[in-house]
């Protein structure tokens, strides 16, 4: 059995981080979400991975490398363009050959692993097997139909009117006989190849489509609300680890992470909160559920329930708080300037201001 992780795509919801950056490499608790999931595949018993990759390739590359590290061996599949999660599997028909397969969304996060849903498929092999999940609103989702001994009879993508509360999870298992339906699809109205397109030919030509239903939790971690979230539930977890220095008069409350080189100086951290390589943390402030980067500097200031990049500079800010912020930014007090603004904001960035 192989796996097939989607790490391409154009990431419009996380912009402006995307402009520059892979979604997937976004650390949650100072590691790439996407590394949650090769550990996942890894820990799943298997070694064999292509991941699939757009203009963000030498990123992913970068990060990942061979995989080694992992015990994995990984081999590169260039899509040209995002042109959706069946058109991923189409380029990759080559690398699949006649194996089954999981299909890994690079984004998604997911607790308690893949190991069981793998282990039923092996032993039960139906033509396709999905993961499910009950959420609040279905309507931003793929969503499932079932019958009544729980098999797949229809799926829908993001319907006006869903006809249950079961979303798919970014998790698919396949047979060879997906590559058939991949090969006859149309792209969507909007313009791509549709998995649940592919799961749906499969189940109206009566293969066996069959389903899981996973109460651990999961999401997507597309936008930046979700990714907020995501890295709140891996700090909960957190284990207390001092490997940097810490001076007599700061103060550090529940469970903090200070990884090797980095230096807190006359500053209070109540953790769960995590302070990367290198970084500096100078008469501060770092509330809960915070990840600060390698080698970033938070000097003066206040912040919470944040990620922060790689060699980012906070300086004098009173508070920040439910914030992404990339890697290499400046954040900085404007110069006694207190009814005006004075912004250089990327592309589609998203900034709220008090006034
Ligand atoms: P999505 O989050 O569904 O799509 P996207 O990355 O284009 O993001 P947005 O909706 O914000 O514009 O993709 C799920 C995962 O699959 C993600 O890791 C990107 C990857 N992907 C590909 O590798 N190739 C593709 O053609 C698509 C659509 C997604």
């Amino acid at each position: 059995m192989k796996a097939l992780v989607l790490a391409g795509g154009s990431g419009t919801r996380l912009r402006p981080i995307t402009h520059t950056s892979a979604k997937q490499l976004v650390p949650v608790a100072n590691k790439p979400v996407l590394f949650y999931g090769l550990e996942a595949i890894a820990a799943a018993g298997i070694t064999e991975i292509g991941i699939v990759v757009g203009d963000t390739q030498a990123e992913i590359e970068a990060a990942v490398g061979d995989g080694s590290d992992l015990g994995l061996q990984v081999t590169y599949l260039r899509q040209q363009a995002p042109l959706g999660l069946a058109h991923a599997v189409l380029i990759a028909r080559d690398y699949l050959g006649e194996d089954d397969f999981v299909m890994y969304l690079g984004d998604n996060f997911i607790v308690g692993g893949i190991g069981d849903v793998v282990g039923r498929f092996t032993s039960d092999r139906p033509d396709a097997q999905i993961m499910l999940t009950q959420v609040g609103d279905p309507r931003q989702f793929g969503v499932a139909e079932l019958d009544a001994d729980g098999r797949v009879v229809g799926l829908e993508e993001k319907p006006a009117e869903p006809k249950s509360d079961l979303a798919l999870v970014g998790v698919y298992l396949f047979t060879p006989l997906v590559h058939r339906a991949v090969a006859e699809l149309k792209p969507s109205w909007r313009g791509e190849l549709e998995i649940t397109d592919a799961i749906q030919w499969l189940i109206e030509r009566g293969h066996r489509v069959e389903s899981s239903v996973i109460s651990g939790y999961w999401k997507d971690t597309g936008n930046v609300t979700d990714m907020l979230e995501v890295n709140r539930l891996v700090l909960e977890s957190l284990e207390t680890r001092l490997e940097g220095r810490v001076d007599d008069v700061s103060e550090l409350i529940g469970r903090v992470v200070v990884e090797p080189g980095a230096v807190v100086e006359r500053s209070r951290i109540v953790g769960p909160a995590i302070i990367g390589a290198g970084a500096r943390i100078v008469d501060s402030y770092v509330g809960p559920f915070t990840s600060i980067a390698a080698d970033c500097v938070v000097d003066g200031s206040e912040i919470e329930y944040s990620i922060v990049l790689p060699r980012s500079s906070i300086s004098g800010v009173s508070r920040i708080e439910a914030s992404l912020i990339g890697h290499d930014v400046e954040v900085t007090p404007a110069p006694n300037t207190p009814r005006a603004h004075r912004l250089v904001l990327g592309d589609h960035s998203k900034v709220q201001i008090s006034s």
